[in-house]
């Protein structure tokens, strides 16, 4: 797709057909992921795929929502601290990197006709409880991925004039 057409494309898909993900159409979305920059190239994360099927009441308590129990799989991204590069300042950039693995994974699904939506309102607890999660390690978003249900809707997004400026702020 071209790339303009494909971020217009992409959207938080919010109710999931049962079919199953072609395991190369996972194989691809996951090395979108593997592909994506991460400050000092240290990839201090790693991304858990869980097969919903027969683990619904487990992953309600991570997120209580049908839809997210309705795709095939969910795929969990984690961030590894100790991995991560820590600028002069000490400022973290964790959760930078896991989010642009994350979006290079999101746009190659929707690149291949499937759905996912950004799940940050999980509750981290069960999240670290269900997937065994050892202390260290930050789960930071949820995805379901499956083939989707519903149609878009309109983006609402502020117009460039309120998102941007010129030289200084
Ligand atoms: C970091 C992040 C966290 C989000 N967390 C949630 C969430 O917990 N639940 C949810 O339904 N949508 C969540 N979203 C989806 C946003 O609500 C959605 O992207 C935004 O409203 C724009 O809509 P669109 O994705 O359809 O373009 C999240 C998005 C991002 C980028």
């Amino acid at each position: 797709m071209e790339y303009f057409n494909l971020i217009s494309k992409r959207y938080s898909v919010r109710s999931y057909k049962p079919d199953p993900v072609e395991d190369e159409k996972l194989q691809k979305v996951l090395e979108a992921a593997r592909l994506a920059p991460t400050a000092d190239n240290r990839q201090p994360f790693q991304l858990i795929i869980i097969h919903t099927s027969g683990k619904e009441a487990d992953l309600r308590k991570i997120y209580n929502r049908d839809w997210f129990l309705q795709a095939p799989l969910i795929i969990c991204a984690v961030g590894v601290p100790r991995l991560s590069w820590v600028r002069r300042d000490n400022r973290r950039y964790l959760d930078v990197d896991v989010a642009i693995v994350m979006d290079h994974l999101i746009l190659e699904a929707t690149n291949l006709g499937l759905g996912t939506c950004w799940i940050a309102a999980f509750n981290s607890s069960a999240a670290r409880d269900v997937l065994g999660l050892p202390e260290e390690i930050e789960p930071l978003i949820f995805t379901p991925l499956g083939y989707p249900a519903d149609q878009p809707s309109m983006k609402t997004r502020k117009p460039l004039t309120e998102l941007v400026r010129y030289e200084r702020w």
